[in-house]
């Protein structure tokens, strides 16, 4: 099985590229790519910059990457309760393309934060509408206070409850 996993999210030490990476390395003999969105720069969408260029090489290069993949493992960053406007602006082109983003994969999606919350605002928003654009979504969990529950140096979760359920979470894939 390939799985691609990404952070949705542009940061260089993006903490839910660590995550979707750790997730994804819990998948027992899975070929796993990890993809920075660094790697898709498109221009700000608009219809009228649509018209103007088309549909930009990194949005066909970003989905090209999922087709690649017989698993998806993404992990959203919350940013005033949705989407990272690098993610939402990816996906937008993306999804002018076609609307099955996801092309039928099997998803599981992910969320982290700092914070108590652990952007389960916008994993809620995420898992709502993945499947209108071809994601078969096995799980979700959020990951509240990433710098408490997971060990940077050693890349992985810290607490046994919460690495106990992202096992389960990702489990969903195979
Ligand atoms: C503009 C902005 C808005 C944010 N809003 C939220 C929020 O609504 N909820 C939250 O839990 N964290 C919020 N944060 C903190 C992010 O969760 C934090 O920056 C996190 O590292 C983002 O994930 P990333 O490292 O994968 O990019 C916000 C951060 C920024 C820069």
């Amino acid at each position: 099985m390939k799985i691609v996993a990404f952070g949705a999210s542009t940061s260089r030490q993006s903490i839910n590229k660590q995550l979707a990476s750790y997730a994804a390395s819990l998948v027992p003999s899975a070929e796993v790519e990890v993809l920075d969105l660094n790697d898709f720069d498109v221009p700000l969408f608009s219809q009228d910059k649509e018209a103007e260029i088309g549909q930009p090489d990194a949005a066909k290069a970003f989905l090209a990457k999922l087709d690649e993949a017989d698993a998806l493992v993404i992990s959203f960053a919350e940013h005033n309760g949705s989407y990272s406007a690098a993610y939402k602006n990816l996906f937008d082109w993306a999804s002018r393309i076609r609307q099955k983003v996801y092309q039928d994969k099997s998803v599981v999606l992910l969320s982290t934060s700092p914070g108590p919350g652990g952007a389960k605002t916008v994993l809620a928003a995420a898992a709502g509408s993945a499947p209108y654009f071809g994601a078969d979504v096995k799980s979700t969990l959020s990951i509240p206070s990433f710098y408490d529950n997971f060990n940077v140096e050693q890349g992985k979760l810290s607490d046994p409850e919460l690495e106990q359920a992202l096992l389960t979470a990702v489990a969903a894939l195979v």
